[in-house]
């Protein structure tokens, strides 16, 4: 099965996978601008943390190229990558991509592309190697054969530049005949779980359940569990960790039940900037994802809806945080600094 490519360079532009309208279609956006690069990643044509580092890379070369056609001078160059630095704040893997490749801009848009390549093969072979990782550590600290797992959002492919995170822990123990089944989370309101998880599944042939948020505490209390997995759009230095709303519940749940709760990233989404979860900006949507369902309201007129888009779940709630760079199993007052590399500790 070809692997899907959420983000690519086709030369001239941007090209991504329209994830808005998955699973019903499969068509792609291409944005050769930044107000373009922009609104995708407001209206969630790309998402997921590392898919939006990839796009923040190559989003420096869609705001130079922009500026050569137009005549912009350096400072609006410099405005145009800081409007795409900018369009959502939660994720650090934006802000991340964009700040890697910025300092090459007097380079030359080849230097510029080719560091914005780099972000993306190095993203998807750490992905990889965390699948691995993470694979290991939790056959080693669960007893049920074959896993019964549940996971929170979407963290696969198309999160990503390739392979996946969280769910490419999921591909890699179903790889080694160690999944029952995966219960997928609908994810509210976008729809994240069961639009695209169970897309990613299906096209992996991943036996799978999509069940509404709400089911998730149940389900683990009642024993039909065995680990749950998520991603992350920002781990602080305590290992606090910030990832779609509903990622906390989850792991209430799991620390009651005593089943392990993982949190699965590529280093680059470890920002040791950030002392703690209290430091990280949570993204607030318009209210109306959650007033209307598939364009219907389905609130009464007055109602006002409250959307932030993610959640803090603190590290005190997490049996393992993964990168491509190992496993932390949390403590108090310990920190991540060993899952990034020396030159992201600077
Ligand atoms: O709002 P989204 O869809 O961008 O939220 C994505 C998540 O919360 C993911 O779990 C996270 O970015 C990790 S993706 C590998």
């Amino acid at each position: 099965m070809p692997e899907i490519r959420a983000v690519r360079w086709n030369g001239e532009a941007i090209v991504l996978i329209d994830q808005t309208r998955l699973p019903d279609e499969e068509v792609s956006v291409v944005c050769d601008t930044v107000d373009a690069t922009v609104d995708a990643i407001v209206r969630l044509v790309v998402r997921g943390a590392p898919a939006l580092g990839a796009v923040g890379g190559y989003g420096v070369a869609v705001a130079m190229l922009q500026g050569q056609r137009e005549n912009w001078d350096a400072a609006e160059v410099q405005g145009g990558i800081d409007k795409i630095r900018n369009a959502r704040p939660t994720a650090v893997n934006l802000a991340w991509g964009v700040d890697r490749v910025r300092p090459l801009v007097p380079s030359g848009v080849e230097a510029v592309l080719a560091e914005a390549d780099r972000i993306a093969a190095e993203d998807e072979a750490a992905n990889r190697e965390l699948s691995r990782k993470g694979a290991d550590w939790i056959l080693a600290n669960t007893t049920q054969r074959p896993l019964r797992v549940l996971t929170h959002c979407n963290t696969g492919s198309l999160a990503t530049t390739a392979w996946g995170t969280a769910l490419g822990i999921v591909r890699e123990l179903h790889e080694r005949g160690e999944v029952e089944v995966v219960h997928a989370d609908e994810t509210r309101p976008l729809l994240q779980g069961s639009r695209l998880t169970s897309w990613e599944l299906t096209h992996d042939g991943i036996p799978h359940v999509v069940q509404a948020d709400s089911a998730a505490a149940s389900t683990i209390l009642r024993g039909l569990i065995d680990v749950a997995i998520i991603g992350a759009d920002r781990i602080a230095r305590n290992g606090d960790t910030a990832n779609k709303i509903g990622s906390v519940g989850v792991a209430l749940a799991c620390a009651d039940a005593g089943v392990p709760f993982v949190v699965a990233a590529p280093s680059s989404t470890v920002d040791l900037a950030t002392q703690s979860g209290e430091d990280i900006e949570i993204e607030l949507r318009d209210g109306s994802e959650i007033t209307a369902f598939a364009g219907k309201r389905v609130a009464p007129d007055a109602a006002a809806g409250y959307n932030p888009a993610f959640d803090v779940t603190p590290a005190r709630l997490i049996s393992a945080i993964v990168t491509e760079r190992g496993v932390v199993e949390p403590a108090p007052d310990s920190t991540v600094e060993s899952l990034v590399a020396e030159e992201m500790k600077a």
